[in-house]
């Protein structure tokens, strides 16, 4: 299984403070059934300011750390971009997931819905595709739970509408039609960061738009709450 969003690396940015840390949450993922970690630092102007260059140093350090100790676990460099108006400065020399082309970018809650669109499409004319980290703990993604009609679920059928009411949708169905990527965070199955933000992720999980899954655990306590309460990954 691969982790595409972990904050794993030690003191680099909210994640563990400590190397010992860092490497027991490397044995409690590959427990678990994890091979592969995208090691995902936030990088965000005047709180996390890391360069690439940090983290990437960063990777090979733990990496070798668990090679020493024989944890079968694949590290794979990466960030969490944030989206505001310093992002595009970091994205003339970006870190995208390993070898992929995905920038994971969070849009945090205060970000216009028209600015998270042109941003998103910025990347993609830059020659990235956007992977938008948790969209269900944003409330620019969030769907109500109301359940349809009769004459609403045979439209829906009739018309192969996924179902979303379109003020709900207008953002996701934008990126969705830009070629974004959508990452989950297990935690949000299982209630982590709200209500809404569980029935969100039902929803876009039962609609197939999420297309990648992620802990984006910033310690060992959070790992084994995880693994330990359901937040697992199927397969
Ligand atoms: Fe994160």
């Amino acid at each position: 299984m691969i982790d595409y969003h972990c904050h794993i690396l030690p003191n680099i940015d909210d994640g563990p403070e400590t190397m010992e840390e860092s490497i027991e949450m490397a044995v409690a993922l590959q427990k678990n059934g994890y091979d592969t970690v995208y090691c995902t630092p936030h990088l965000i102007k005047g709180s996390y300011d890391a360069d690439n260059k940090s983290v990437m140093a960063s990777v090979n350090n733990l990496q070798k750390k668990l090679k020493e100790k024989n944890i079968q676990l694949k590290l794979i460099p990466g960030r969490e971009y944030y989206m505001d108006e310093f992002l595009f400065d970091y994205l003339n020399n970006p870190m995208t997931l390993g070898e992929t082309n995905y920038i994971l970018v969070e849009i945090p809650n205060h970000i216009p819905r028209k600015y998270a669109k042109d941003a998103c499409f910025r990347i993609k004319q830059k020659g990235f595709i956007p992977m938008i980290a948790h969209p269900e703990r944003n409330k620019l993604f969030y769907i109500s739970q109301r359940k349809k009609s009769l004459l609403e679920s045979l439209l829906s059928l009739i018309f192969k509408d996924d179902g979303l009411k379109s003020k709900e949708t207008t953002l996701l169905s934008y990126l969705k039609s830009i070629g974004c990527v959508f990452q989950a965070n297990l935690g949000s199955f299982i209630g982590w960061y709200g209500e809404r933000a569980q029935n969100t992720a039902d929803s876009l999980k039962e609609r197939n738009v999420y297309t990648h899954f992620g802990t984006d655990a910033h310690s060992l306590n959070a790992v084994n709450l995880l693994m330990n309460n359901g937040g697992r990954q199927e397969g």
